[in-house]
């Protein structure tokens, strides 16, 4: 990591007076948002229409065993009307997404807002059709096509509560999902294409719930016109039950805090928790960071190149630009498919004014060579975002220098699942940015650096330790569903009266905050979370399986690999073929994200004498950092160590 003496990036002047806010209107906003939030948030609460205005602004408490979080409780309002009934009278005919399939030689899809309205309508009439009502959880397992937006916007609609399973993730994982929120229905296709390759994402939930829940209905969107198998009873066609319904679905009045959608991520246990966003707080919260964050201005381009299946995806895809009345860009196919240029071409024929990428895919196409990005007029760019790890100063001047010919800022946003939307963000007018540095707080965000073992706040400038949120945002997870005493001990425990983020943090001489990278036991593997935990227990379910140790280590592309120690049950050979298996094992248990890149026998896991693996060691070996084991005389058994040095895995 480089640090606060690496160079600057101040705006253009050009820029500064162009955007939303110059450095003098941050400085200000920023002052306000902290001094008098409720007088700020009353004011850019309105950003979206409220059916029943609100008059209470914020009503929030961190305090142990009373977290409690609740903004604008009693107004009233639906999302989809201001994702899309606000806008049909000014911009009817404009896009609203523009698709951009996984094959070029497949054409793009312009939705306009009437489009967008038809269709959620439509849509919201099937789920009702299905019998979901308000409250009501309905899954969604979806390749990047425009159903899944408008799949999330008709649950929106009716009030229904839409929880997305990323398309890679297993059968397993999707069916533990569907019944952890006690979904009603599943909507997913017949297949998903992807970098050229077709999945057949119905047979994943034929199996996830033929096993334990064949009540759940399935609507099917017909995306390939492959074949399928079709369940006796409970599969639905989309397009056929459209036919019956009418295009005319009024929005449904939400209370400010009914929940919008549930998003399971991992934690340092080995069950993943569901995320809950609420309604008005997440709205307003996503508009405005998708305004201000990225610049954005009537007329824009946008484009994010999440999946859907992530929170990126809700807040910036879908919520945010759709909010604000923007063309959204919505990409079913992978970076380098069919060559490492599809980004920058995307970007020439769409005219994307702000990209919004991911540091492991900047990483994957820096290695391809500059050729793939000199082909294309990306002229039209004005921001470029990044988001999900921290990024490497390299990824960093290749993406300020060769895609954006040193004249387009870079926004490096930091924030989680459970923050909705940005914490901290430049602002592409505001903020000099320093390559590896999600600089500065975003309006209403205050960042603490906490010393990590006494929790005592470091109020110097220059502090190191862990970070956390000493209030609340708009936008922050309300509860874990099902689980509210999980969400206080996951987030407010260890650090009593402040949201403890999981990561750890730097912060420079000029106030500027360093992401360290996460303190718990989440690995962040391609900007995917995965809980070492849930790798583990995959592990250990497989029957040759004894125990199972996995941490993280620097990989070049990914920014951290998944590294497995695994001790088989006594008798059982390591040979190359079982590594094979635990691989493919690990796949079908949680998906192809979750498949550890390196796997490692041991014999015996370094253990204390009470029997804890002492993760730090294991840490260290992946690292290849032999030299700094640290204290292992508090072992039960020092002579593993030595086995696993000897026969640590080559990195590859
Ligand atoms: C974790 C959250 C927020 C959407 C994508 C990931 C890491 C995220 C950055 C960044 C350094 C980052 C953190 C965080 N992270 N953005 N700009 N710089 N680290 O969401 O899956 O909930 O993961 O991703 O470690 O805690 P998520």
């Amino acid at each position: 990591m480089t640090d606060q003496t690496s160079k600057m990036y101040p705006p253009s002047a050009e820029m500064a007076a162009a955007a939303h806010a110059d450095k003098a209107t941050y400085d200000a906003m920023y002052a306000q948002s902290i001094s008098d939030p409720e007088g700020f948030w009353a004011e850019h609460g309105k950003c979206v229409d409220w059916i029943k205005p609100f008059t209470k602004v914020k009503n929030t408490s961190f305090a142990p065993g009373n977290v409690d979080i609740k903004w604008f409780e009693d107004g009233t309002l639906n999302v989809t009307a201001n994702c899309i009934d606000r806008h049909l009278e000014t911009r009817g005919d404009q896009t609203a997404i523009i698709w951009e399939p996984d094959s070029v030689d497949d054409e793009a899809q312009h939705i306009t807002y009437k489009q967008l309205h038809e269709r959620t309508c439509k849509m919201a009439n099937v789920l009702k059709e299905l019998g979901v009502t308000k409250g009501d959880r309905v899954v969604l397992y979806l390749p990047m096509i425009p159903e899944a937006a408008y799949a999330m916007l008709a649950c929106a609609r009716i009030g229904a509560i839409h929880s997305i399973v990323f398309a890679g993730f297993s059968a397993e994982a999707l069916g533990a999902r569907v019944n952890a929120c006690d979904a009603k229905v599943v909507i997913t296709s017949d297949g998903a294409p992807r970098g050229g390759r077709v999945t057949n994402l119905k047979d994943s939930v034929n199996q996830a719930l033929l096993n334990d829940f064949d009540e759940v209905k399935c609507l099917v969107v017909k995306r390939t016109g492959q074949q399928i198998a079709w369940r006796p009873e409970g599969d639905y066609w989309l397009h056929e039950m459209e036919e019956k319904v009418s295009a005319d679905c009024p929005p449904e009045e939400m209370n400010a805090e009914d929940p919008l959608f549930i998003l399971y991520t991992s934690g340092s246990t080995g069950q993943p928790k569901g995320v809950v966003h609420s309604t008005g707080g997440y709205i307003v919260y996503a508009s405005m960071t998708h305004q201000y964050t990225f610049d954005y201005h009537d007329g824009d381009v946008f484009w994010c190149t999440a999946d859907v299946g992530w929170v990126t995806g809700h807040s910036y895809i879908v919520y945010g630009p759709l909010a604000n009345g923007a063309t959204t860009v919505m990409f079913e196919g992978v970076p380098t498919y069919p060559d490492a240029g599809r980004f920058w071409a995307v970007c020439e024929k769409h005219k994307v004014n702000q990209f919004y990428t991911a540091p492991t895919a900047i990483r994957a196409l820096m290695g391809q060579g500059t050729e793939f990005v000199e082909k294309y007029d990306l002229s039209d760019l004005k921001v470029l975002g990044t988001v999900g790890e921290p990024i490497n100063p390299e990824a960093w001047n290749w993406y300020n220098d060769v895609v954006g010919k040193g004249t387009v800022p870079i926004v490096d946003t930091w924030w989680q699942t459970e923050t909705g939307g940005h914490l901290l963000t430049p602002l592409p007018g505001a903020t000099a940015t320093k390559p590896g540095s999600a600089t500065l707080p975003f309006f209403g965000v205050q960042p603490v650096i906490l010393e990590p073992t006494s929790g005592e706040e470091i109020h110097d400038t220059a502090a190191e330790g862990v970070l956390c949120i000493k209030d609340s945002w708009p936008a922050q997870m309300r509860t874990v569903w099902g689980d509210h005493e999980r969400f206080e001990k996951t987030y407010f425990s260890d650090y009593k009266g402040y949201y403890f983020t999981g990561d750890g943090c730097k912060r420079d001489d000029d106030g500027y905050y360093w992401i360290t990278g996460r303190v718990d036991d989440v690995i962040n593997v391609s900007g995917h979370r995965m809980g070492t935990a849930e790798v583990e227990s995959a592990l250990v379910a497989h029957a040759k399986v004894a125990e199972a140790a996995v941490v993280g280590y620097p990989h070049a592309i990914k920014g951290q690999g998944i590294y497995a120690y695994v001790t088989l049950m006594t008798g059982e050979e390591p040979t190359p073929e079982l590594r094979k298996e635990l691989e493919v094992w690990v796949r079908s248990e949680i998906g192809p994200i979750a498949k550890p890149d390196l796997i490692q026998w041991a014999p015996g896991l370094p253990k204390t004498r009470s029997g804890k693996i002492m993760r730090r060691i294991l840490r260290k070996i992946a690292e290849d950092d032999f030299g700094a084991l640290g204290d292992t005389s508090t072992l039960a058994d020092p002579s593993v160590v030595d086995d696993l040095i000897e026969n640590r895995m080559n990195k590859g």
